[in-house]
Parts: structure tokens; C-alpha cells; sequence
């Protein structure tokens, strides 16, 4: 959608989480709006606090006294985030309110839902708030059901049930609800984050033509419009957000690589591995003889700073055919020609950022959402596979020589490129997100 005219429309604050999977979205939305002519503030926390420079017609005010880290466990980290900061909010709020001129208020508050405390802050100054959903309307879905399930006492559930279909939810299956530890903190954050008390409306970085469905039933539960604006990177395609330096050397080693022969290898921005499975993984790459490109997180890996631990026999084996980076452009990597597979803890920007380019996934989900995104992946866009178990080489080099030459590969790569086509006509003038798009825009100017 095109700049309008010079003049710019109120402000927009924006209140990202403070996790990459969840700042990309919120900028990248921030830039979609910055371009439709609306000033934008980011109000965010100094642990993970997003560069300023990467945007540099937003203004970043960072909350006071919010620099603690997440260094336990997340939920309880949430849960005292919000409570330290709805006070806090409020008079940054406030202050943003006494800088502005007449006339040039603040039109409304966008917020992660894990977030919270900002919708509470935004209604005692009776400003109007918008909710943001960074992961998949199917996400949404489970909520209702596992309330149910906690009250009838059917969490945890018996390790025999793991497969059974979970009713009302297909195509999930019990192991793959989104539970974490810790059953009545977990739940306490989720009936909060679920709760949009008087927002006017939620935004879901999702497709329409990927979930018609669960946005339906979405939008019967909730009172409120939902706006289904995805893929926002992109609306956004400039928008850069990476909380770790991008190791752009990648790309060139992959324009010496053939057509859709690297398998890119990426498990996000917040699991982990111990030492045994990275060795598991390592030999799993060598042993399909395909090309590789792979993400390894300095951090990621318990008990050691980066790849040491990989035995000298594995580099030498590998010579020039892999390729490890501390950190990717991951949107660049997937949209090379070189790149033929994704194998992915399957993370909702992830996905999206890979179906969007048409790439077929392994899918190895660790936490969260990631088990609702794999089973929609594998069973419902069938763009992908799940590889379940213990990490072990000879299960990784089969996975990847499926995706990579086998028929059920070149069956998913077909099924994929479709997908990405659809996905494009609804990004396009009068396609499903594009509309969706332009309503909220016209929402937020009559706020
Ligand atoms: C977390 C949860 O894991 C995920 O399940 C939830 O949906 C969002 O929050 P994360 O682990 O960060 O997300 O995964 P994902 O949602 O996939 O986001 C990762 C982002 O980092 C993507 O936008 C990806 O492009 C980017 N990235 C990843 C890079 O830019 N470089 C990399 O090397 C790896």
C-alpha cells in the first residue's frame, strides 16, 4: 500500500514482547503503518530492546527499570513483567501525551498479547488499544480447550493419550497442545493474554487462505473485528529487526550452490540442544550428502559457547558441501534459489517465512506453538514432514533425503509452490490480506 502524502497521521504505539519471534511482527506492522502515514513509537523493554537505528522514523522509548533478564523460566518471567509494568507504562503514556501537539494524539495502543499490562494502562487513560497475536489463529483455538480439559483434571494427560486426537481440534493430537510447565502459572498467563478486556480489535499475522477456518471460529468467539494481515514481512519487506548480527558471508557461498539443493537448518531464536544432539544433528547433515546451511546459536547448545564440541572428523568431512553461521538473514536465505528444504522448530514467523517462499519443511518442534504449526504443516498444507523422537543421525539423514530426492519431497515442493501462489493473491490489491489491511488502517484513522 502506498506513502500517503507527507502530512503524518496520529501516532501509533506500539508495545512489542520482548523476544525475536515477537518483535519481528510488531515492527514489521509498525513499518506497514509508518507507510500508510502514521507516526509510530515503540514502547519496549531494555532487556532484548530492538536497535533504534534499524528504524530510524520510529521513536523507541524504553520502559523504565525493565532491564531484567529472562533467566529462569519464561511463564514466571511474563507473569512479573506485566506486574511491573502497567505503572510504568502509564507514565511513559503519559508522557508521550504531554509531548504531542493538539490534534496530534495518540490514535491507539497496539500491543502483544503477552503484553498485557498495556491494555489495562491504555483503558485508564482511555486510549483505544488493538491487540496483536504473533502466532497462528489455530493457536487461539486450543486455549478454550485446554481450560476444559485442566478443569475436568485431564492435564497432565497419560503418556498413552499422547497420540489420541484431541476432540474438536483436529488435526491435533494431545502431544501436541501447547502446555508448559508449571500447569496453573501457565494457565494464569494464558486466561490474561487471552483476555482483550475492551481492546476493539486483534490482528493475526496469518493468511486467510491458510486459516479460513480457525479464523471463523476465531471470529465467532471473540466480540471483537480480527484482522488477518500476513504475511506482514511481506508488506514490510525492509523492515529489519534481528536482535543478533546477521552473518550475510552465507549468501555467497550459496550462489555457488545448485538449484533447491541446500537443506537450511534453523531451530530459532529460543531452543536449545545439549551437546549430544548437536553431534546427532552434525553427522545427520554430513551423512545425507546434501549441501547444508546451518543456524547455531552462540548459547544454544548446554555447556558450550558455539560448535566446539563437534569432533575435528565432522569439519573435515564436510569440507566445502556445509556451511554454520551464528546467526542467518534468515528471509534472504529462504528466499535464495539455492535453498531446497527447511528444517525448523517450525516458530510461526518460520513457517510463514518459508511457506511464503514455497520451501517444504523437517519439522522439529521443541515447545509452544510449534507442535500446532508442525501438525498444520505436515496434516493440514502437507508442505512439510515432522521428525519425532530422539535426535539421532540415521533418522535426520533419512528426513532429509525424503525432502530432498525422494517422491513424497517433490510431492510437498509441488503442494508447496502452490501454497506460495495462493498466499501471493492474497497480499495482492483486492486479496484477502490486503483488504484485511486496509479496514484496520481505516479502524485506527476513526479511533
Ligand atoms: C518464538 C517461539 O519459538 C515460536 O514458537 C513463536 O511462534 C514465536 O516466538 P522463535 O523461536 O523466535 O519464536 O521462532 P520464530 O517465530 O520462527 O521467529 C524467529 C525469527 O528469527 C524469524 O523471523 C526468523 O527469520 C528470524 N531468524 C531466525 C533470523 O533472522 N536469523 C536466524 O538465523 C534465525
Amino acid at each position: 500500500m502506498e506513502e500517503q502524502g507527507k502530512r503524518r497521521l496520529r501516532r501509533v504505539v506500539l508495545v512489542p514482547g520482548p523476544f525475536q519471534g515477537h518483535i519481528n511482527p510488531m515492527l514489521q506492522l509498525g513499518s506497514i503503518l509508518h507507510s500508510n502515514g502514521f507516526s509510530i513509537t515503540v514502547v519496549h523493554t531494555q532487556y532484548n530492546s530492538p536497535d533504534p537505528s534499524t528504524h530510524p522514523d520510529f521513536s523507541f522509548l524504553p520502559l523504565p527499570d525493565s532491564s531484567s533478564a529472562l533467566t529462569g523460566e519464561f511463564i514466571p518471567f511474563a507473569l512479573q513483567l506485566n506486574i511491573n509494568s502497567e505503572a510504568r507504562f502509564k507514565e511513559c503514556l503519559a508522557g508521550v501525551m504531554r509531548q504531542l501537539g493538539p490534534g496530534d494524539g495518540i490514535a491507539c495502543i497496539i500491543y502483544d498479547e503477552i503484553m498485557y499490562f498495556s491494555q489495562a494502562a491504555a483503558m485508564d487513560l482511555k486510549l483505544p488499544s488493538i491487540v496483536l497475536r504473533t502466532g497462528c489463529a489455530a493457536i487461539s483455538l486450543t486455549r478454550d480447550v485446554l481450560f476444559q480439559l485442566s478443569a475436568e483434571g485431564h492435564i497432565p494427560f497419560p503418556e498413552s493419550k499422547s497420540n489420541d486426537p484431541v476432540p474438536e481440534l483436529y488435526p491435533l493430537r494431545f502431544k501436541d497442545l501447547p502446555i508448559m510447565e508449571k500447569l496453573e502459572n501457565f494457565l494464569q498467563l494464558l486466561s490474561k493474554a487471552s483476555n482483550i478486556g475492551t481492546s476493539s480489535a486483534i490482528i493475526y499475522n496469518t493468511i486467510d487462505c491458510l486459516e479460513n477456518s480457525s479464523l471463523a471460529k476465531v471470529q465467532q468467539q471473540c466480540q471483537v473485528p480480527t484482522f488477518a494481515i500476513g504475511p506482514m514481512h511481506r508488506f514490510a519487506s525492509a523492515s529489519y529487526s534481528s536482535l543478533l548480527e546477521e552473518d550475510s558471508s552465507c549468501l555467497a557461498w550459496l550462489d555457488k550452490q545448485s538449484s533447491s539443493s541446500v537443506i537450511y537448518v534453523s531451530l530459532g531464536s529460543s531452543t536449545y540442544m545439549d551437546a549430544k544432539e548437536l553431534v546427532e544433528m552434525a553427522w545427520g547433515l554430513a551423512n545425507s550428502q546434501q549441501p547444508f546451511l546451518w543456524v547455531v546459536r552462540p548459547g544454544s547448545v548446554f555447556g558450550a559457547e558455539w560448535i566446539e564440541v563437534l569432533p575435528e572428523s565432522f569439519k573435515k568431512n564436510i569440507d566445502e558441501r556445509g556451511y554454520i553461521v551464528k546467526w542467518a538473514p534468515q528471509k534472504k536465505i529462504l528466499s535464495h534459489s539455492a535453498v531446497g528444504g527447511f528444517l525448523s522448530h517450525c516458530g510461526w514467523n518460520s513457517t510463514l517465512e518459508s511457506i511464503c517462499e514455497g520451501i517444504p519443511m523437517i519439522c522439529r518442534p521443541c515447545y509452544g506453538d510449534q507442535g500446532v504449526n508442525t501438525r498444520y504443516i505436515s496434516h493440514i498444507w502437507r508442505v512439510g514432514m515432522e521428525l519425532e523422537g530422539e535426535l539421532e543421525r540415521d533418522e535426520i539423514e533419512r528426513a532429509i533425503r525424503k525432502l530432498m530426492v525422494d517422491e513424497e519431497g517433490k510431492e510437498m515442493r509441488m503442494r508447496g509452490k502452490n501454497l506460495k501462489e495462493r498466499i501471493e493473491v492474497c497480499t495482492k490489491e483486492d486479496g484477502s490480506s490486503y483488504n484485511s489491511l486496509k479496514e484496520l488502517i481505516k479502524m485506527i484513522m476513526s479511533c
